[in-house]
């Protein structure tokens, strides 16, 4: 079985083509990284029309480095949720009429499951039940899934995503979108006991995320207590290290601490983790120590596939094993669906 899979929720264009074995037949990211550079930030209108431009290029060539053709595929599966309106429009759109001139059935990927089922795709065995973690530039949340398909909402941050955050705490650093790599380039020369920021919720019994208080308590470290504009602050070398290193150490104990809480909490054995920000060094490497220690076992995407990619969407393949077809009247649904 082949289905082509197509990702198109935020800023990346992205197809993929996977069989039932979840062996990646072909796969195509676009970045679009350069065009909202210069805005620090995704801007959602330039993003839409950036996937306009590429999203048939960038199926074209998926289904060349499969050696493949349309005629091939046994169905076509596409991200509806959530994600900006505009770029998931592109994606659901170009998925119906791939599906409509060809016969072939639709499927719907939930990104956020997606996200997780990437952990799948390195593993012998299968990866579920297991708690869940998405770390990305959109999200930071915690699911318990039964299965791939089966999932309920455990937590989540109450502000800011973990992605977010490292973005926001980049661009206060004088460091390039997206701020995730850029900040754990510089953070490997500093020092991360060398400002001690707020770990929010860390000593609590709640399985929530807060990365707001710690964006301040950054810009705070730069410019004094209580400053609002720091566009003035020079900072040396050595002090954006520093800072950069204690700010990356406050985002990966919330995360260690809360997903183990987690675990714990579901009784479940097995935490699986994607999204961007999994694609951290520090966060990988305490994680599994971590989970050592407490007899975890632990599942995280493959480096390749924790930011947004096409191959996750072998997520379909379970949608089309149980039956899980959509029908053309298919529609967006932007934001975060707890389920
Ligand atoms: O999953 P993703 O590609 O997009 C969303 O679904 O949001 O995640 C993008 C986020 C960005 O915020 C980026 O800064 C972050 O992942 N990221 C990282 C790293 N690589 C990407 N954060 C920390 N460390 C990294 N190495
Ligand atoms: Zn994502």
């Amino acid at each position: 079985m082949k289905i082509l899979c197509i990702e198109t929720t935020c800023d990346e264009t992205a197809a993929a083509i996977v069989t039932d074995e979840l062996s990646v037949l072909g796969s195509v990211v676009a970045s679009q990284e350069g065009l909202h550079r210069e805005f620090k930030g995704v801007v959602p209108e330039i993003a839409a029309r950036a996937h306009v431009e590429r999203i048939f290029p960038v199926i074209d060539q998926a289904l060349k480095k499969a050696e493949i053709s349309l005629g091939d595929l046994d169905a076509v599966a596409v991200c509806n949720t959530p994600g900006l309106s505009g770029s998931l429009l592109v994606g659901v759109v170009a998925a119906k009429s791939l599906c409509l001139v060809n016969d072939l059935p639709l499927i719907a990927i939930n990104h956020l499951h997606a996200h997780v089922f990437a952990c799948q795709l390195d593993a012998e065995h299968s990866v579920f039940p297991c708690v869940g973690m998405i770390v990305s530039g959109g999200h930071t949340h915690l699911y318990s899934y039964q299965s791939a398909l089966s999932a309920q909402y455990m937590g989540g941050t109450i502000d800011d995503a973990a992605g977010e955050a490292f973005d926001k705490v980049a661009s206060m650093l004088g460091l390039p979108y997206p701020g995730g790599p850029a900040v754990s380039r510089v953070a490997l020369n500093g020092d991360p006991t060398a400002h001690q920021f707020p770990r929010s919720f860390i000593h609590e019994d709640r399985l929530d995320f807060s990365f707001s208080g710690l964006k301040t308590a950054v810009r705070y470290a730069i410019g004094g207590p209580g400053s609002k504009d720091i566009s003035h602050v020079k900072l040396e070398d050595g002090q954006i290290s520093d800072l950069a290193a204690s700010f990356q150490q406050a985002v990966v104990d919330c995360l260690v601490s809360k997903s183990v809480l987690a675990v714990k909490q579901s009784g479940m054995k097995n935490l699986c983790v994607g999204g961007g920000v999994a694609a951290n060094q520090v966060l990988r490497a305490q994680l599994s120590e971590r989970c050592t220690q407490e007899g975890i076992k632990l599942f995280i995407a493959p480096r390749e596939y924790c930011t947004d990619n096409a191959v996750m969407g072998a997520i379909a393949i379970e949608r089309f094993k149980a039956g899980l077809f959509e029908d053309l009247s298919l529609n967006i649904k932007p934001g975060l669906v707890r389920h």
